[in-house]
């Protein structure tokens, strides 16, 4: 559809709607309708024209978010962040004054994980959403700085980098990746041109290993090398922003593990037979790191070892191996 034939198409719905609920009061400026996306941290910006809206809503999933109007003017730009949930989310936004609704819009949005099964194919149809774009941009620039410049690197702040008023929510987690708390954004986004805008190189583990060489070295030399790690797909276990949990994985260690590796889920692959039913594979403390809860992380190290089955301990005499951790 053209330009003209959608103004055209516009102004049609605002004769014939005007009074009721026309979308028009209310425009969906980010994100795209059917699209996905591959974080769950979505802003949702609207442009609200005229009807005096005081608030908006935005219901994800049955929580609701709302969002006070600021007063004046015929046309107001209300941006918002929300948390998205694995696969599909259900948006509905509306408007409201104090007679009530006066604007509505809903959108599907898809949450693409790389680490659960069910939650890797997105809906026909539904396209990789780019926010970055020369066309998003603009209707941004006159409030937010856009271009980024040099200082950008190591700001002084974190509040001084142009990415932080958006994307402050990055660095919320309990468990904060310094970098991130520091807005060095550019540490590990790099600045292109087309859709991605501030892309990051993939497999990524070579911006890890510029300030991880420690672990780069270590890892080297052992004997047996993890699948996902060898691979360099740090973040498919890793949040390079920050987590709630240690080290910044995504979830408890053990349900990271389970996403690839559910037959293991008994524990009967430790101790099995007519008493035992398998080895716990949570629980309140790791004996080895006390700071931590006890998971499948207790007895292997997700990067690398040298022992087969990438054991912390080398398992050869049973008794000795159960007893780095039962005092028996
Ligand atoms: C009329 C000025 C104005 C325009 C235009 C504008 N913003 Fe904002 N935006 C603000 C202000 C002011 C804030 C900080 C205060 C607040 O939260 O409302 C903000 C905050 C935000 C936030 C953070 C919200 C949060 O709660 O974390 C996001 C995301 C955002 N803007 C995105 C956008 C995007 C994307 C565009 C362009 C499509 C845009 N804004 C256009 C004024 C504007
Ligand atoms: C005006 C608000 C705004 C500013 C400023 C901003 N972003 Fe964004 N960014 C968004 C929105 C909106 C999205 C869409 C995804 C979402 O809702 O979080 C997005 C998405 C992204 C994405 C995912 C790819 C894409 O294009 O959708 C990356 C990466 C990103 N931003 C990095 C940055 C970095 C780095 C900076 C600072 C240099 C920055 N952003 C500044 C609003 C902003
Ligand atoms: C330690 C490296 C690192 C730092 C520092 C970093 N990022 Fe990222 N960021 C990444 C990687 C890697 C990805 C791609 C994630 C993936 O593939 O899961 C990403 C993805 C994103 C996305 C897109 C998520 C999506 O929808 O796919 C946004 C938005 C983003 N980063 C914003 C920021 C902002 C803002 C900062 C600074 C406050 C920042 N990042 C700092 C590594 C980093
Ligand atoms: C610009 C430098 C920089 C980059 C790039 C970087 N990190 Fe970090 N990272 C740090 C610093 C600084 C710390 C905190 C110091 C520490 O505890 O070792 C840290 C800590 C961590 C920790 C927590 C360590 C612990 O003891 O639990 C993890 C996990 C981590 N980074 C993963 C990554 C991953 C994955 C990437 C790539 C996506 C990455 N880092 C890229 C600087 C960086
Ligand atoms: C299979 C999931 C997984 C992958 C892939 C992975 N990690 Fe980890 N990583 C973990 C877990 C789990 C921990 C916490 C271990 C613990 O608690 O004992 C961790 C801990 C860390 C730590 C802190 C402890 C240490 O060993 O120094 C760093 C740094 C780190 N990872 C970086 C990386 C980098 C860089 C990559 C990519 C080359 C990577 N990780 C790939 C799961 C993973
Ligand atoms: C108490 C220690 C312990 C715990 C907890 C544990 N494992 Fe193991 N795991 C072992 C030992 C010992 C072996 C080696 C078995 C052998 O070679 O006979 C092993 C072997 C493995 C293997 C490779 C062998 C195979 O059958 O494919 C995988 C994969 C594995 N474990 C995954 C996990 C996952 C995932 C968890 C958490 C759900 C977990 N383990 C919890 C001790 C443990
Ligand atoms: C994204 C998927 C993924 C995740 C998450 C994952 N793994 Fe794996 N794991 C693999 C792949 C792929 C292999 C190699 C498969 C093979 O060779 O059969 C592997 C192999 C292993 C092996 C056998 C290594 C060997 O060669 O003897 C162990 C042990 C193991 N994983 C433990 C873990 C533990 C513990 C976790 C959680 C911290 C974990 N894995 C998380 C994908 C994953
Ligand atoms: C890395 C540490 C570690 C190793 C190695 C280890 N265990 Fe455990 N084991 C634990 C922890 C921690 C618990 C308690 C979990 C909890 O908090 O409930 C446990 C619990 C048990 C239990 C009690 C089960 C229950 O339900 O109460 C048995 C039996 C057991 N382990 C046997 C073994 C045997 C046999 C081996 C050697 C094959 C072994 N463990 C190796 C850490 C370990």
């Amino acid at each position: 559809m053209n330009k003209l034939i959608s103004s055209i198409v516009t102004a049609t719905c605002l004769f014939f709607m005007a009074g009721s609920l026309h979308a028009a009061t209310l425009r969906v400026l980010s994100p795209a309708n059917n699209s996905f996306v591959e974080h769950e941290l979505l802003n949702i910006v609207l442009s609200l024209q005229d009807g005096n809206a005081t608030s908006v809503k935005a219901v994800v999933n049955g929580k609701a978010y709302t969002k006070a109007v600021a007063e004046g003017g015929s046309s107001k730009i209300v941006c918002f962040g929300v948390t998205l949930v694995n696969g599909s989310n259900r948006i509905v936004i509306t408007a409201a004054n104090d007679s009530g609704e006066i604007g509505k819009s809903i959108l599907s949005i898809y949450l693409r994980s790389r680490l659960s099964k069910p939650h890797q194919q997105p809906p026909a149809g539904f396209q990789r959403y780019y926010f970055h774009l020369p066309a998003n941009e603009g209707a941004c620039a006159p409030c937010h700085r856009m271009e980024p410049h040099l200082n950008d690197l190591h700001p002084a702040k974190p509040e001084e980098s142009p990415c932080y008023q958006c994307h402050k929510r990055k660095d919320n987690s309990a468990y904060k990746h310094r970098p991130v708390s520091a807005g060095a954004c550019f540490s590990c986004h790099e600045v292109v041109t087309g859709k991605r805008k501030y892309t990051t190189p993939k497999p990524e583990q070579s911006i890890c290993f510029l300030c991880h060489s420690t672990q780069q070295k270590r890892w080297k030399n052992k004997k047996v090398h993890h699948g996902p790690t060898a691979v360099g797909n740090c973040s498919v276990c890793h949040d390079p922003h920050g987590s709630d949990w240690p080290s910044f994985i995504y979830m408890h260690p053990t349900d990271l593990c389970l996403n690839c590796h559910n037959d293991k889920k008994s524990g009967l692959h430790v101790i099995a037979g007519f008493f035992a039913k398998g080895h716990p594979v949570r629980g309140d403390k790791n004996p080895l790191k006390p700071d931590r809860p006890f998971s499948c992380a207790g007895c292997h190290n997700p990067h690398a070892g040298d022992t087969q089955s990438l054991l912390n301990k080398e398992r050869g005499n049973n008794s000795a191996y159960c007893q780095t951790c039962h005092k028996l």
